[in-house]
């Protein structure tokens, strides 16, 4: 594994929860397995005054609680923590980029990091400008060739609608090449959404299967058994069409559905993606409340627990109209996929945690054995993304005994099988490899863009539109009934998954 130049990663917003949940914890387990350079730092910055003691301390905690590894050794976090350090500035004020400019120096000079700077913004999206701009006032975003290089992370949501993506992407390209800007969306750093491209292109038998003329549409689902928690303020001005399905659920649909790419360079893996998603069909207004079906949940019970509604959760309006379930049905239209429904659904409060992509294949044009309903098929290709990370193929095979009953069985690999293997989080993989310098798992600009283009026409619909329905569906069940119609064929229904790969149905152990 190549390990990255000497480099210090200054971190926007050190004192949040995204810095202790997540960014450090990844940095840590990275340490563990000694894929971090020698000469590295990690630069904390914000307006809360700690020194780099309490911040150290605080840090060490988040490790405890959110590293990916099971058993801690006291003695390699100590370790580790000496290469935090904290700077309290005032982000929004110009000169206060002086004293980072400072500590940067200073550091620099005992790492030999060469000015090797990644600038990670862990903070409010209305912010990113601000910080970028004055990030550029004090010229900490020049780079001469492969010497002292920079780059900038910015975390997600990028933009809140079309206009909004374009005007930050133009603010970051005042400051920032676009080879130097690296968009988190965190479900590109996760094993099984990569195992998707090594799964299309390192075998040659499904390729000759991966289009119109063996596919009979394609499902993808993300649900979370989780409410919004303590995030109602961020998620009551979000709703699930922007907080999932512009990024993650579209990225994923980019990845099943892109061509071959001429080879593993990230450029070329995205001008795929990019093509994919510049076929979207566009959802005509008229058609909104036809492709797209949205809900919020409502109180109920769970395991025999009151479980409240979306609508008093707090920070959350009591007459909220925000979404917490969409399902839509979409095409895409080039010569793969031409006629192909994709139906993509993600939900908070739904009834477990999962995410995988079913590939439904067509029935056979001739069924020769009995009990199958016309139009029926035997075919299914599931990749599981989380939890039982892996890949199930259902296949019709004969039941023993006297006539020819068929039953679909399971073919099924579980990345569970694999003893020992490491499976480290996405943000681990994502800040390894903006660190080497690899932005495949990021998204482009053009790319946020198109799925801005696709997804925000929904959105202006429903604002404007007060009698598209949003229904009310029971915490703990698996959305509104209506979502059901989206998929015209009576005999066909979504997947309802169940935490085990093998198993679904409606009722499942969960
Ligand atoms: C985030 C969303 O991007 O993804 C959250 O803002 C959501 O609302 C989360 O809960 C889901 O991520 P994961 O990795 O738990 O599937």
């Amino acid at each position: 594994m190549e390990k990255p130049q000497n480099l210090i990663l200054v971190i926007f917003g050190a004192s949040g929860d995204l810095t202790k949940r997540k960014l450090v914890p990844a940095l840590y387990d990275l340490y563990k397995q000694n894929l971090l350079p020698d000469g590295f730092a990690i630069l904390g910055v914000g307006r809360t005054q700690l020194s780099d003691d309490t911040f150290r301390t605080d840090m060490g905690k988040g490790i405890k609680t959110f590293s990916n590894e099971g058993s801690l050794d006291n003695n390699l976090v100590k370790d580790f923590l000496l290469k935090l350090h904290y700077l309290s500035i005032n982000t929004k004020s110009p000169e206060d980029y002086a004293l980072l400019k400072n500590k940067l120096s200073a550091l620099d000079s005992v790492l030999n990091s060469k000015e090797n700077f990644i600038y990670y913004l862990a903070i409010p999206p209305d912010m990113y400008e601000v910080v970028t701009a004055n990030i550029g006032r004090q010229e900490l975003n020049t780079q001469s060739n492969n010497e002292g290089w920079k780059r900038i992370i910015i975390e997600k949501p990028f933009g809140y609608d079309l206009e909004s993506a374009k005007s930050l992407n133009k603010k970051l390209l005042q400051v920032f090449k676009e080879d130097q800007i690296y968009r988190i969306d965190h479900y590109l750093g996760k094993e099984t959404v990569q195992n998707l491209i090594v799964t299309r292109f390192a075998n040659g038998i499904f390729e000759p299967l991966w289009n119109r003329n063996y596919i009979h549409h394609v499902e993808i689902t993300s649900a979370e058994s989780i409410g919004v928690e303590s995030r109602g303020s961020y998620y009551d001005n979000s709703g699930a069409l922007r907080d999932m399905v512009q990024n993650h659920l579209l990225q994923i649909t980019g990845l099943v559905a892109m061509e071959p790419p001429s080879s593993f360079q990230s450029n070329s893996i995205r001008n795929e993606v990019l093509k994919v998603f510049q076929s979207f069909r566009p959802i005509r207004v008229n058609d909104v409340d036809k492709y797209v079906i949205r809900g919020q949940y409502i109180a109920s019970k769970i395991k025999g627990e009151r479980v409240p509604g979306y609508r008093e959760e707090k920070n959350v309006t009591p007459d909220s109209r925000t979404e917490t379930y969409v399902a839509m049905k979409f095409y895409i239209d080039n010569w793969r996929w031409g006629g192909v429904p994709f139906y993509i659904r993600t939900g908070k409060r739904l009834p477990t945690r999962v995410t995988e992509v079913v590939i439904h294949f067509k029935p056979t044009p001739h069924y020769l054995f009995a009990k199958k309903e016309i139009g029926e098929s035997c075919n299914q290709m599931v990749i599981r993304i989380q939890p039982d990370e892996g890949i199930l193929l259902k296949v019709g095979m004969k039941l023993p005994g006297a006539g020819f009953n068929v039953k679909n069985v399971n073919m099924d690999f579980h990345y569970s099988d694999l003893l020992d293997i490491y499976l480290p989080t996405a943000y681990e993989r994502l800040l390894l490899d903006c660190m080497i310098g690899d932005s495949t798992l990021y998204a482009r600009g053009d790319i946020v863009e198109e799925a801005w283009k696709f997804v925000s026409p929904i959105q202006e619909v429903w604002k404007n539109n007060p009698n598209i329905k949003i229904f009310g569906y029971p915490a703990g069940t698996w959305g509104p009934e209506n979502a059901d119609d989206l998929i015209e064929e009576k005999t066909i229904t979504w997947r309802y998954p169940c935490k085990n790969l093998s198993n679904d149905g409606t009722y499942c152990e969960l």
